[in-house]
């Protein structure tokens, strides 16, 4: 179901501090929920994430036959015991990439046609990438035009040894749901090591799986079976925040509970990089996910600027809108290069984060594959299209705080995609 839209107003701050502990991340919730659907026994899970994204991966493993049961954050999955029942109305990812992409590996190997559908945003995302090497290990999948509506005709599997054109996660974890239901060992080699939620979770579900420095195997045959998790909090959501915490000397915010799996952290890199104070304590491993709090400090100086390229770009790629957002107030300016990948997200980010800069007077120069922007300006508010993509919608929200005048973001309820609490947390963060 779309939602409303709505408009938020988002005033300039004069700082951010507090303690944050925030909703499970999208891209483990989304893992713990498919395989959860298609293990044996019950799957207890906490501190799921509160995005619609990850609601989608729960209906579709339900339409699939898995019982599942929510009480806010708490889940209880009963799967499938390796097999799905074939839905008899489409099953509808809605916003949700992941549960596309990701759900494809599993019904590949079922038998039954299963049809997949998704909004007007995810129809347009191309979806060859997991056709191609699916179809290689047996499976049969038609797109349309290729993007979805797909439908899925399910076959008996053999595996294959993969290496990934485009660094993907969606697409690496696609195929090892798949290896994990073929006849022999697949293998999946990717050049630049993206983030290993998929591993971890089969692994966390029972699988064996081996790794080596680019590749990652998993032999077919193996049964899951449910587990017990409390999801840790979404970095990529609190990159919103860190980001916010970032530009204001004096800040402080700390986050409880962050999720800290070192394929997703470089952004503490970069925000160090960048001249911030990132404390990092209480690590502890959860079903081999890295958990830990973290702390931000604002240089006292002022943001100094970086450059983001190669497989920097490949391993930020949900973190860049809003780096680019806070460019202009950086002395120098954030460059990226080597992210096209952008440009086929929820929308065409290096467009509208282009596009909604200047709407706020700044100068920015658009490349096919990145952004240059420039450091040592000053922005005005202004209005904001998020072209339905919730991570428009909170990076410019962040840039926000620190323009001259009001700015009013239209799309906000895109941000429930995957983190509908952002506004309120931000006005709980944000002193006026
Ligand atoms: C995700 C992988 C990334 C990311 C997306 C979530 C995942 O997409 O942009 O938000 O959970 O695997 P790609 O794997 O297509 O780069």
């Amino acid at each position: 179901m779309q939602a409303a839209a709505t408009e938020r107003l988002i005033q300039p701050a004069r700082n951010v501090q507090g303690s944050l502990r925030l909703p499970g991340d999208k891209s483990i919730s989304h893992r713990y929920a498919l395989l959860g659907g298609l293990a044996e026994g019950t799957t207890r899970l906490s501190n799921f994430s509160t995005g619609a994204d990850c609601a989608s991966s729960l209906a579709c493993v339900e339409a699939l036959g898995a019982q599942v049961r929510r009480d806010g954050t708490s889940v209880d999955i009963t799967g499938v015991t390796g097999h799905f029942r074939p839905s008899a109305s489409p099953l509808d990812c809605g916003n949700s990439g992941s549960t596309m992409r990701m759900i494809s590996g599993l019904l590949a190997a079922q038998s039954g046609t299963f049809t997949l559908i998704g909004d007007p945003s995810l129809s347009r995302r191309p979806m060859e990438r997991i056709r191609k090497p699916l179809a290689a290990m047996g499976a049969h999948l038609d797109l349309t035009d290729g993007h979805a509506p797909i439908a899925i005709h399910g076959a008996p599997l053999t595996a294959i040894d993969y290496t990934t054109p485009i660094p993907s996660a969606q697409v690496k974890t696609s195929l090892l749901f798949a290896g994990l239901q073929a006849d022999g060992t697949t293998t999946v080699r990717e050049a630049v090591r993206t983030r290993d939620h998929g591993e971890l979770a089969l692994r966390a579900f029972g699988a064996h799986v081996d790794r080596t420095k680019d590749s990652v195997s998993i032999a077919g045959g193996q049964q899951l079976r449910a587990i017990e998790a409390a999801v840790p909090g979404d970095l990529s959501s609190a990159a919103f925040f860190l980001c916010a915490a970032a530009l204001f000397p004096g800040s402080n915010l700390i986050f409880d509970e962050l999720g800290l799996n070192p394929t997703r952290a470089t952004l503490l890199d970069v925000l160090t990089a960048l001249g911030a104070h990132i404390g990092v304590l209480n690590l502890e491993t959860k079903n081999d996910e890295l958990i830990g709090t973290v702390q931000v400090n604002a240089p006292p100086a002022g943001l100094i600027g970086t450059a983001i390229s190669g497989a920097l770009s490949a391993q930020l790629i949900d973190e860049l809108p809003v780096l680019a957002a806070i460019g202009p107030y950086t002395q120098n300016g954030i460059r990226i290069r080597d992210a096209q990948e952008l440009r086929v997200k929820e929308s065409d980010r290096i467009a509208l984060v282009a596009a909604n800069l200047r709407a706020m007077g700044a100068e920015v120069e658009e490349f096919e594959d990145g952004l240059d922007v420039p450091g040592g300006q000053m922005l005005h508010g202004a209005t904001i299209d998020a072209g339905g993509d919730h991570r428009i919608a909170m990076a410019f929200s962040i840039a926000a705080l620190r323009a001259e005048g009001d700015t009013l973001i239209r799309g906000a309820e895109s941000a429930a995609i995957s983190f509908p609490e952002f506004f309120d947390l931000l006005d709980r963060v944000a002193e006026r």
